[in-house]
Parts: structure tokens; sequence; C-alpha cells
């Protein structure tokens, strides 16, 4: 049997993850073909429902259509439940299982071995600044929660509201013209927004108030060190670029659809470290 997927999107020619999926059906010696599908928004139910029926295992799911993604699913993992955001569809007898293997992607980018350590030598992170609060900060927030204190942002402020209330008191939600303010004395600050990519404005933030030892995850992946990773180095800081994300919430997804680990994710996330 030939496996079938892919990843949805609009826009999504640009996406890195056919290259990581069919680098893993290789490496297994699995017979698999995981495509990039384009698809406009109010396409996005027809399109699910025809892969299915064509025999597909499932799909992953990118800007902008994971809350639709986890409305459209007959069942729902907790997660998905709680951020109201999927990232993995599958197709198991006719139903639509939502999941999201964001948090896990996230929860490896977090750990830069130089930040573990200072984590545990020097006194845990107790306040995350969470830029953004599209379809890639829920998993982020979920995966931070448990600090004594989470701020979300947001250029369309309800939405940032929105995300907070989803969680408890611990994650409450500002204006995107306060974010400088809320940096300060901050140990996590993550870029969930789309700032800073190539073709995208730049990422405008002060980093000049967080605490020493912090650390300074992007999502963004193209290019690999954003303005705001090169400037979090300058300043001292520990970093993650978004490609570890990226390789890392696959691992997940690439299990759910062929029952195997694939082989040494770090291999492909070297080859792709090179390439970008
Ligand atoms: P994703 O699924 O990757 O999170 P998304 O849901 O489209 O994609 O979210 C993109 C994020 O980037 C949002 O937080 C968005 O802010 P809005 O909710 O206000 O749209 C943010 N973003 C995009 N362009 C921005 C800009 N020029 N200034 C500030 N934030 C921006």
């Amino acid at each position: 049997m030939v496996i079938r997927a892919g990843v949805i999107g609009d826009p999504v020619a640009q996406s890195l993850s056919p290259r990581i999926y069919n680098h893993w059906f290789d490496a297994v010696g699995m017979a698999g073909r995981y495509e990039a599908v384009h698809c406009e928004a109010d396409r996005f139910e027809e399109t699910v429902r025809r892969l299915m029926a064509e025999g597909w295992q499932g799909l992953n799911v990118t800007i902008p259509h994971k809350t639709r993604a986890a409305d459209l699913a007959d069942y729902r993992n907790p997660e998905v439940e709680q951020i109201g955001a999927a990232n993995l569809l599958l197709f198991r007898d006719g139903k639509i299982i939502a999941d999201n293997t964001d948090r896990r992607g996230f929860a490896r980018s977090r750990l830069n071995p130089q930040y573990v350590h200072y984590q545990a030598t020097q006194g845990r992170a107790r306040k995350a600044v969470v830029l953004g609060a599209g379809g890639a900060a829920g998993p982020i927030v979920l995966d931070l929660w448990g600090l004594p204190e989470i701020v979300v942002t947001n250029r369309t402020f309800q939405k940032a509201e929105r995300l907070a209330d989803r969680f408890d008191e611990h994650v409450r939600s500002v204006r995107w013209e306060d974010r400088n303010l809320e940096v300060q004395g901050a140990d996590i600050l993550v870029n969930t927004t789309s700032l800073g990519m190539k073709g995208q404005p730049p990422l405008e933030v002060d980093l000049s108030g967080l605490n020493p030892g912090a650390l300074v995850v992007d999502i963004v992946y193209a290019p690999l060190r954003t303005q705001l990773l090169q400037e979090a180095e300058k300043l001292g800081f520990f970093t993650a670029n978004g490609l570890t994300m990226l390789v890392y919430q696959a691992v997940p997804s690439f299990k759910a659809y062929t029952g195997l680990r694939p082989p040494s994710p770090e291999k492909i996330l070297q080859i792709l470290t090179r390439e970008l």
C-alpha cells in the first residue's frame, strides 16, 4: 500500500514538509507520497473530504486552516479541544480525527542545551511572552502553561483575549502596543507571528529588558536566523529557530501515518539547516 498524505494550506508552496516526510519515507523504505495541497479557505472542507475519499491517510494543516480543521473533525483530542486548533487530521474508517503536534515540536525547540543547563543551575523561568495569537500560538501557550506568568500579545487584541480565555489566570492578554513593557523581566520570548519572515515586515520588539539567560524562540524558519534571533544572540540570550519546531512536530504525524518512528530527525534537520 502506498501511503498518501500532505500538508494543506494557503500559501503552501514554500512548505518544507514534503521534503521532510519524503526523506523519511525513503529512509524507512516505505512507499509513500507526501504533497503540498494548495487550498483556499472556502474549499477546505470539500478538499479534505475528497482526499479522504481518495484513500489518503491524513493531512497536516497549516495557515489559515488550523481552526477550521479542529471544527471539522469528528473527534478531537483534549489538546485540540483546549486550544481550538489542529495541525493534523487523520482519516480512519471514514471519520476525521484531529490532533495537534505543534506543542511537541515547540517543546523540543525549547531544549537548547545551554538554556536547559542555565535553567538547571541558575533557577527556573517564571515569565513568558508570546507574540501573536494565530494558529501557532495556542499549542505554544499550552506547552508553557505551568509557568507562573504567561503574556499573550497580538496586533488584533481580541484574538489575544480569546486565546488567554482558554486558559486560567496565569495567562493574560495585553495590547500589541504594550509588548515592550511586558518583555521586561521575561525569561522566555516566542515569536509566533509571520513578522520577520521573508517578504514580511520585520518584527519590532525591544529585547533589552529580558532577564539574563532568557530564551528567544522564533517559529519563522525562512530565513533561519531572523533579525529577532540575531539581535537576541548579540545580547547574549539563548535562541531556537523555527526549523526545529517544524521537524519535531512532524515526528508524531509521520508515526500516525505509517506506524513507524522516523529515523533520526536530526539528520533532516541538518540537511535543511545547510540549505536554508
Ligand atoms: P499561524 O497559523 O502561522 O499562526 P495566522 O493564524 O495567520 O498564522 O497568524 C499570523 C500571526 O501574525 C497573527 O498573530 C497576526 O496578527 P493578527 O491576528 O492581528 O492578524 C500576526 N501578524 C501578521 N502580520 C502582522 C503585522 N504586520 N503586525 C503584527 N502582527 C502581524
